[in-house]
């Protein structure tokens, strides 16, 4: 289990009782499923109900990738690509030395970025794992497209088959109409689970589990996470005295939240935390708006802002007890550096220090409130347990808000007017 620290006066102070009020009501309506977009909660008892035999068959499927290819291009935007990548760099780093190589493409329309994802493809044999729920979206379905022509082009149309696995509606979509006119390997995203929560199905799992990361593993923390972060008892229940606190927070006039994490592996969590907690919250002119810096990377350019800047922030750190992996800093008899202070010391906890000095100094004289996120160290089981413990919050905090936290109707706006300006077929 999780455990959040507050800090600062502003937290201490902050006055509970309307979430005393509204507490049991909001747990039951998550649990009985009976809120705004109910039909979008499969996800909070999925890992307990996955059937072991779904579950091996993503293993053996992986397996059979990493066996046969030499690389992976994981194929999705939004909610089919922020968990999978987040949890295969949190748990394997930015420089993996497994020979398999993972490539993510799908997630932008950058011709720049396709064009040189292609080429670091190009020569070697690779499978493609593509996900889309709706199976329309345009950017994966352009890089699929590209991604088949290189394919067909150096090794025939049979090749596709054995080649391509598709995560998809079960029924829907021309993604699903397409794998099962080829038939290609195919696993589904239940209909009820929406992209933002659903790192914790084949989505994320099958990715993770090509990326050589243990899935039960990861499973197993959500599990656990499932009864941990349901407790009704919100000062008992990190994951919701954490929501009453940001929901307060945002009352008091801070409309942003910043999530902070000091190691530059973790940087897609900020980046699925700000989908999650952005497409659940923003709508209805509410919600806070999520950010996310790296630090001490980040002390150098957002640091001034936080400690002196505008009152508009509060921080929330997600911080390991260890570190996953540690180096001494030498002795260097000249001192020309005057390092030799440091000599013998772990560079993990001169990190730690780091927090420590930071987190006093934008508390203490910034006077920016913050949550610090902590948990015993960054495993499967722990990521697992983490992943499942934002998206309770989320859940809790959506209906604080009073919003339904499981749709996204702004983000068809876009995709509308752009297939207006592209000449899509049948739409005006
Ligand atoms: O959270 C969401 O629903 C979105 O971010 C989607 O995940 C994203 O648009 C991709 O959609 P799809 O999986 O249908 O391609």
């Amino acid at each position: 289990m999780v455990k959040v620290q507050n800090y600062s006066k502003i937290i201490k102070k902050l006055d509970f009782s309307e979430i005393e009020k509204r507490n049991e009501e909001i747990c039951s309506t998550i649990d009985n499923r009976s809120g705004a977009g109910n039909d979008f909660l499969g996800w909070l008892d999925y890992a307990s109900k996955l059937p072991q035999g779904e579950i091996e068959r993503i293993k053996k499927t992986a397996q059979r990738i990493r066996k046969n290819y030499k690389a992976l291009a994981v194929v999705g935007i939004g909610g089919s690509y922020l968990g999978a990548r987040a949890a295969i760099e949190a748990l394997n780093g930015l420089y993996p030395s497994d020979k398999f190589k993972i490539v993510f493409l799908g997630d932008t329309l950058s011709s720049t970025y396709t064009a040189q994802a292609l080429k670091f493809l190009k020569g070697k044999k690779f499978a493609i794992n593509v996900i889309s729920k709706s199976g329309t979206t345009t950017e994966p379905a352009v890089a699929f497209r590209l991604l088949k022509e290189m394919l067909e082009k150096k090794y025939g149309h049979e090749y596709l088959k054995e080649a391509i696995v598709a995560t998809t509606d079960r029924a829907r979509g021309a993604l699903k109409a397409e794998a099962d006119a080829e038939g290609y390997e195919q696993f589904v995203i239940p209909d009820d689970v929406g992209g933002r929560y659903s790192v914790i199905t084949p989505v994320g799992l099958l990715p993770m589990a090509c990326a050589g990361i243990d899935i039960e593993k990861f499973l197993a923390g959500v599990k656990d996470g499932e009864k941990e972060y349901s407790n009704h008892n919100w000062k008992e229940n990190p994951a919701y005295k954490y929501a009453a606190t940001r929901y307060l927070l945002n009352k008091q006039g801070y409309p942003v939240e910043m999530f902070v994490t000091y190691e530059p592996h973790f940087a897609m969590i900020g980046e699925w935390l700000k989908q999650l907690f952005g497409e659940s919250e923003g709508k209805d002119g509410k919600g806070l708006l999520p950010a996310s810096v790296t630090f001490t990377t980040d002390l150098h350019s957002m640091g001034q802002f936080i400690q002196q800047g505008s009152k508009v922030l509060f921080e929330t750190i997600i911080m390991p007890s260890s570190a996953q992996k540690d180096l001494k800093v030498g002795n260097d008899d000249k001192n020309l550096d005057g390092l030799n202070y440091l000599a013998g010391k772990k560079l993990s906890y001169i990190n730690k220090k780091a927090f420590e000095g930071t987190l006093d100094a934008h508390v203490n004289s910034g006077n920016v409130p913050a949550n610090v996120v902590s948990f015993k160290k960054m495993d499967e089981y722990n990521l697992g347990n983490l992943m499942y413990f934002f998206m309770r919050t989320c859940a809790y905090t959506g209906y604080l808000l009073e919003v339904n936290p499981f749709n996204q109707p702004g983000v068809e706006i876009y995709k509308h007017n752009m297939f207006v300006l592209l000449g899509k077929p049948g739409v005006k």
